[in-house]
């Protein structure tokens, strides 16, 4: 049993896949908006996903589960909550928590350590919770494994800008792209908030979304925990900006799928040119929309899970995805997950890796611009 993971490619030896059960459209909170009236779920209200629903979404991840195990990779599941409670800190009361599919928001595994992240959600604070029984394991099994979590925010009227839904929500997509690119956006700068999907490790280099989860002060503190890292705060031209894995998605040393529909920035390119470093445009997505009551964008599509710099498991409708893979040079492995998104995003977004095998290296070694 080791902790130890470097980057998003390396051979995959132990993942944790989340579960489905309990998973909440959340009680209203400044840090998000839900508003699915077609959906039974108008502004404002909030409960439990339909169990049928949150069947057919465990049904696809426990078989996920079985593909992993049957390539000899150890899976973990995490220990669901009753989302449904309503949850306290001495400085605010929120009705409802969320749920422990998205493994990936809430703990990023940098070498040997584990961290857990802030989180920006005040339905999403004690998520933690549903992954401990897994991280005393760990811990217990592996006498290297460093256990870190980032300072728990308070996550006060404080953290959040008055009004920013209504007044964001009222821009010209220019103009929120361009608030995007400033920072500007629900979080406010009162203390450091990171979601650990914005996190897109490459070795030495971790590449960090600023978003709807994550401030410049989140991306600061991660510099200052890891010193032998060049973290690299990035942003990307989109009007909804959440978790780096639908947008910028290294695949091997030298190759990295990308959005094109969220540009990154020219700075950014540059880098990866320099380096020798491909940034390929995802394939389109199968799909015109994600389905009902899901969060997340068709692009979960290029969401995928690297089993070793050779592999990877996609979503199984997506064939244009598969066969762009295919070209680059991947053996693809379908994995049927459209059921999964509504929970909270796709096969990269539903896994830990707890351990890949591999050393740290540093695969940009030249510098360029703010690089
Ligand atoms: N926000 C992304 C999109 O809709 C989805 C990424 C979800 N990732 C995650 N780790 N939950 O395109």
């Amino acid at each position: 049993m080791k902790v130890g993971s470097w980057n998003e490619w390396d051979p995959l030896r132990h993942v944790v896949v989340g579960r489905a059960d309990g998973t909440m459209v959340q009680a209203p909170e400044p840090a998000v908006v839900r508003d699915w009236p077609e959906h039974g779920f108008p502004r404002g209200t909030y409960g439990p996903l339909p169990e049928e629903m949150t069947a057919a979404a465990n049904e696809q991840l426990d078989s996920f589960a079985r593909v992993l195990e049957a390539r000899g990779i150890r899976v973990d599941r995490p220990r669901p909550l009753d989302f449904g409670r309503p949850v306290a800190t001495p400085e605010w009361t929120q009705r409802s928590m969320f749920g422990a599919m998205p493994v990936r928001d809430v703990l990023v595994v940098i070498g040997n350590e584990l961290l857990e992240a802030t989180m920006s959600f005040r339905s999403r604070w004690f998520e933690y919770l549903a992954h401990r029984p897994l991280i005393e394991d760990y811990f217990r099994a592996d006498p290297d494994m460093r256990w870190e979590a980032a300072p728990k925010p308070r996550l006060t009227g404080a953290s959040y800008r008055p009004g920013f839904w209504e007044e964001f929500g009222a821009l010209p997509a220019g103009e929120q792209i361009a608030r995007v690119r400033a920072g500007d956006l629900v979080l406010t700068e009162a203390e450091p908030l990171f979601d650990a999907a914005d996190i897109a490790r490459c070795g030495k280099d971790l590449f960090v979304q600023r978003s709807l989860a994550t401030n410049a002060a989140g991306i600061r503190w991660l510099r200052h925990h890891l010193p032998e890292h060049r973290v690299h705060g990035v942003t990307f031209g989109t009007t909804h900006p959440l978790h780096i894995d639908a947008t910028w998605v290294p695949l091997r040393p030298g190759l990295v799928l990308h959005c094109a529909e969220r540009p990154a920035e020219e700075e950014l390119l540059r880098y990866l040119a320099v380096n020798d470093w491909q940034v390929v445009p995802a394939a389109a997505p199968g799909r015109r929309e994600p389905p009902p009551l899901s969060a997340c964008s068709r692009w979960l599509s290029m969401n995928l899970l690297v089993l070793d710099p050779r592999t990877v498991c996609v979503e199984a409708s997506e064939t244009a995805q598969m066969e762009q893979l295919d070209r680059l040079g991947f053996e693809v492995v379908p994995v049927p997950f459209w059921d999964v998104a509504p929970f909270g995003g796709g096969l990269h977004c539903a896994t830990l890796d707890v351990h890949r095998e591999g050393v740290l290296e540093d695969y940009f070694p030249r510098r360029s611009g703010r690089f």
